[in-house]
């Protein structure tokens, strides 16, 4: 498949260098365009199926893809998905475009236009045999696009050769792969966990690996652990609010499955509580399986900080990433830009030395690549997040720094959502938070002023602004609460301040500190008593 499709693109003028977006859900024949791009030196930018046209639009346009690769439809949880329609959308607004390759996941025929490539089809004429170009260890091996704390979303570049090593070294000392075993991450190939770890990683090591295309509760709370037992899969890797919503469903669920063949859990894009840690090694690991926590993140190409690798017998705290990989040196910084060297402290979570996985630079912006992650703490990479090393030595992620909100294990910037909210003839402006939510980890709750004298109100406006989100960006980046205020609270200098707002829905009225840097402390009261009329409950 691999061959052909890579034989397929060069014939059509795919050249070393040139970078192909691929929109398409989890499923072999997007692992094969992820390999053909990859044989033929040709960059890739997977885009996450679940994104909307003008989302992907951007992401195509950023990379200067002229080569889109999709499927007809996308089958999710029972649900189809209409993503040729979404791309045939997207590049109406990127004239670079010039063919689309369109996969067919389901039998139902969509529109073709002269621009568009009847994949299969057309991969049935070419060779299996499929010359790989030679690269550079440097050479880019693929973008991905991830939210920062400002601006539009930056396309991640990594390379060959060390990102590769990183994938496959971390993948193998980890999960303690061995040869033969069944890896299972169930993570979309949209994000960075499904390129290291469904796809790179156990692929480098020879493993076979499984592709998961739905949703963990279709067609019941037993999925996950009916293909534990179906594939005798050995490592199982997740995301904790998966592990959240089904231990709400209970322990039939799992009980009802074989899972003899498991050997290590994995948790991974969030931090994990200890009641679901405790849950997923007790119940679904029968209390044998190592249960890893693992921290890393788009701009590291692979796991950082881990339980494993660690001698058998040696300790797991629940909930806690623990340990640097081999090369990671994690260090704290306090806020004045001092490395901490005491443990039972929290710091800024920074790197102090390079390692083979990492991003090298972001495409079309290394200045923002160095501002974002080298500036802060220079001589260091920071990582945006924020960390706590415990008496022992061991590292605990205690979340992002930034305006960086984690909606079920996706990253999305306020300031992304406050943008699309912001362009709404109605709205004057805006602040968006995330709050803590117990399943999705983070929730997402707007605050906006609306101009004067909008006719436009109440529930009408709200759906508005969520469908503008949801077209512009994605549905999980839509406001799960939104919240028209008269005014917002600001400094003097006009700086919204987020922390009163994030303390107004914490209902943590005490800890909101000195409030005399506000320009009128009184706009505070007001959006109390306005956040108790929307939610009665705490949330
Ligand atoms: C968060 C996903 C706590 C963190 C691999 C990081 C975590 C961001 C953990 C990266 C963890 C990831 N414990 N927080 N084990 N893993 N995060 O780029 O805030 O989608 O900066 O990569 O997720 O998200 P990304």
């Amino acid at each position: 498949m691999t061959c052909r499709l890579g034989n397929l693109l060069r014939r059509r003028g795919v050249k070393k260098g040139d970078c192909v977006t691929i929109y398409m859900p989890p499923c072999p024949l997007a692992v094969a365009a992820m390999m053909a791009c990859a044989r033929i030196g040709a960059p890739h930018n997977v885009v996450f199926a679940g994104f909307s046209a003008e989302a992907l639009a951007e992401r195509i346009r950023d990379a200067q893809s002229s080569t889109v690769i999709t499927a007809n439809q996308g089958v999710r949880g029972g649900k189809v998905t209409e993503l040729k329609k979404t791309v045939d959308a997207a590049v109406q607004s990127c004239p670079a475009v010039d063919q689309v390759f369109v996969a067919m996941r389901t039998e139902n025929p969509v529109a073709m236009t002269a621009r568009d490539v009847a994949m299969e089809e057309e991969m049935l004429k070419e060779d299996c045999v499929c010359e790989p170009a030679a690269m550079d260890s440097e050479d880019v091996l693929f973008l991905l696009y991830t939210s920062g704390s400002t601006g539009t979303p930056k396309g991640l570049v990594h390379t060959q050769a060390g990102y590769l090593l990183y994938a496959a070294l971390t993948h193998k000392y980890v999960f303690s792969y061995r040869d033969g075993d069944v890896f299972g991450c169930v993570a979309d190939i949209g994000w960075i966990t499904g390129h290291s770890y469904s796809v790179y990683g156990p692929l480098a090591n020879g493993g076979t690996t499984v592709l998961f295309e739905s949703t963990p509760v279709y067609p019941d709370p037993g999925r996950y652990w009916e293909m534990v037992q179906r594939l005798k899969i050995n490592q199982f890797y997740g995301a904790p609010t998966a592990i959240r919503l089904l231990l709400k469903y209970g322990d039939q669920w799992v009980h009802k499955y074989d899972r003899s063949s498991l050997r290590t859990l994995g948790s991974v894009g969030e931090p994990i509580n200890t009641e679901a840690w405790e849950w997923y090694h007790r119940v679904v690991g029968e209390g044998r399986c190592p249960v890893v926590d693992t921290w890393w993140q788009t701009e590291t190409g692979g796991i950082c900080i881990a339980p494993k690798p660690s001698e058998p017998d040696a300790e797991i705290v629940p909930g806690m990433a623990m340990r640097p990989f081999f090369g990671i040196k994690p260090v704290l910084m306090d806020p004045e830009g001092k490395v901490l060297t005491s443990n039972d402290t929290s710091g800024a979570l920074c790197i102090a030395q390079p390692w083979p996985g990492m991003a090298r630079t972001i495409h079309n912006d290394h200045a923002r690549f160095i501002e974002t992650y080298c500036q802060p703490h220079p001589g260091y990479f920071f990582t945006g997040d924020g960390a706590y090393r415990s008496e022992e030595g061991y590292y605990q992620i205690t979340g992002r720094l930034d305006d960086v909100i984690n909606v079920s294990g996706h990253r999305i910037g306020t300031a992304e959502i406050e943008d699309v909210v912001n362009q709404s003839s109605s709205v004057a402006e805006s602040a968006v938070i995330g709050y803590s939510h117990d399943i999705k980890g983070q929730g997402i709750y707007a605050f906006v002023v609306l101009k004067k004298d909008d006719e436009v109100q109440g529930e009408d406006l709200c759906q508005q602004l969520r469908n503008m989100v949801s077209k512009k960006i994605a549905k999980y980046a839509c406001p799960d609460f939104i919240q028209i205020v008269q005014r917002l609270p600001k400094t003097r200098s006009g700086k919204i301040m987020r922390r009163v707002l994030r303390k107004v829905v914490e209902r943590d009225v005490d800890g909101m500190g000195d409030l005399s840097t506000l320009e009128d402390p009184t706009a505070v009261e007001e959006i109390i008593r306005g956040h108790l009329e929307l939610c009665g409950k705490p949330l």
